[in-house]
């Protein structure tokens, strides 16, 4: 397990323990005030966007075209801290990763 710090979008700040290996979206989803994820993980709808606080963003895998695609496609996309949290895995290296749940659009 790994811990992230999350603050949902009422604004609330969470400590969860995410599981390694799985995205990040699949720890997300089901908190209350959290993300809708309606593609289930297929980088397809940008619905679990997450703004990832500076300091953490250089420690993702960078992303892919069609991730980039939607979330500049985003009416709350932030550049430089807009990421779909269905495309980051889960690994001891983001232990304490600290995002925000994007608001809906
Ligand atoms: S869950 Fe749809 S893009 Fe991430």
């Amino acid at each position: 397990m790994t811990k992230i710090k999350v603050t949902d979008r009422a604004g609330n700040k969470l400590e969860l323990e995410a599981v390694e290996g799985r995205s990040l979206m699949e720890s997300l989803r089901d908190i209350d005030n959290g993300m809708e994820a309606l593609c289930g993980g297929l980088c397809s709808c940008s619905t679990c966007q997450v703004f990832v606080e500076p300091g953490w963003v250089d420690k993702l895998q960078p992303a892919k075209d069609d991730e980039q695609e939607l979330l500049e496609g985003s009416e709350v996309y932030r550049p430089g801290q807009s990421r779909l949290a269905c495309q980051i895995r889960m690994s001891p290296e983001l232990e304490g990763i600290e995002v925000e749940i994007a608001p809906a659009e």
